[in-house]
């Protein structure tokens, strides 16, 4: 009995699983042209394969019932030997069957390949283990610097957004389902996704993640794409540009001096004394800091950006991400992960006070 039971209520929950509405990561659930492309190749592909999946069970289960045994039937059947015509329509009809979807297919596949054209925004994206970055090349601040974020990517609503995609170390795969097709990230070498969300998504949220096993951290490197409005887009990028203050009074004042002595070994940041000129301090091998507190989340989409989050981040980050900082080789420009480095909790406090202060 249990063993009839276990697989019937395993499988109804899986599929009872698959009948939520809330999906913010399914494919069928598209927001943008390219993903409903997808959606599309995806629905004639599916409603095809049930066609056939209908015909060849009636024609198995006929046959079952039809050619039973049954009570006085000898032992073995009739014995018989091909069927020419048979074999033939069940050649020919699958290859007809492929070479239909076949066209579709390839049409799709070089309309989600094509260069963006027209008036599109570009943004770089470079796989890390195990965060994203972003940069705008086209949007400079004064000093010719792009705009550069980590782990959520704001885009405009109206337009195409064409993603030129490189690794700095391992292959990763960039994948936000409802907006885009999943396209490898790979070290030494420019992928391409195009995104042109629906008007309607503006003002959303769409959450995306890593596609391909990167190492120790790869389930936490997620991602978020805000899709705004063109004024929000203007807003955000101008905000971003600007370099964030250094604080005049404590504690994020001694936050900033633990700042430059610890963080700035891994993490940039464009900052602005009292006086008024800005400078980038630090190195870019971790994420930008500049507009740390802007951002939602923290660990790259793992948790929500609090100040209680950023604390028990700082204090153990192996802890809150799986990660393997021991084996950070910062000469050679390579890390994988954020170190404990012992600090009390006065001057946590103080971090997490210039860091959240970073809007
Ligand atoms: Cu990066 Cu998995």
């Amino acid at each position: 009995m249990l063993r009839i039971a276990i697989p019937i209520l395993v499988f109804g929950a899986l599929f009872a699983a698959s009948c939520s509405s809330d999906l913010p990561q399914s494919s069928l659930n598209p927001r943008s042209v390219e993903a409903g492309r997808i959606d599309q190749l995806w629905s004639l592909v599916l409603w095809i394969s049930v066609a056939v999946f209908v015909v060849v069970e009636t024609a198995l289960v006929y046959a079952i019932v039809r050619f039973r045994k049954r009570p006085g039937d000898e032992d073995e059947p009739k014995q018989v030997h091909g069927n020419t015509r048979l074999e033939i329509a069940w050649t020919i009809v699958p290859a007809l069957i492929l070479a239909f979807v076949a066209v579709p297919t390839m049409v799709t596949l070089s309309e989600l390949r094509s260069p963006a054209e027209g008036d599109f925004l570009r943004v770089e994206v470079i796989g890390h283990q195990w965060w994203w970055e972003f940069r705008y090349p086209d949007i400079i601040d004064s000093e010719g610097r792009p705009l550069t974020t980590a782990n959520e990517m704001h885009i405009p609503a109206g337009m195409t957004t064409e993603l030129q995609m490189t690794s700095v170390d391992v292959i990763h795969s960039f994948w936000v389902p409802s907006l885009s097709g999943k396209r490898d990230v790979v070290p030494g070498r420019e992928t391409y996704l195009k995104i042109t969300p629906d008007a309607d998504v503006a003002g959303q949220m769409i959450p995306g993640q890593c596609a391909e096993y990167c190492g120790l951290a790869h389930a936490d490197m997620r991602f978020r794409v805000y899709v705004d409005s063109d004024d929000t887009f203007d807003t955000w990028t101008a905000a971003q540009l600007e370099p964030s203050p250094i604080p005049s009074s404590d504690p994020a004042a001694a936050g900033y001096e633990t700042f430059t002595q610890l963080c700035t070994t891994c993490h940039q940041a464009n900052v602005v004394g009292p006086g008024g000129s800005s400078e980038v301090i630090g190195a870019a091998l971790g994420p930008d800091l500049t507009h740390f507190g802007s951002r939602s989340t923290i660990g790259a989409g793992i948790e929500e950006n609090t100040a209680e989050h950023l604390a028990e981040w700082i204090a153990d980050p192996a802890s809150v991400k799986p990660m393997t900082p021991e084996l950070n080789d910062i000469g050679a420009g390579r890390i994988l992960g954020m170190p404990d480095y012992g600090l009390d909790e006065r001057q946590i406090a103080e971090l997490v006070s210039l860091l959240e202060g970073w809007k």
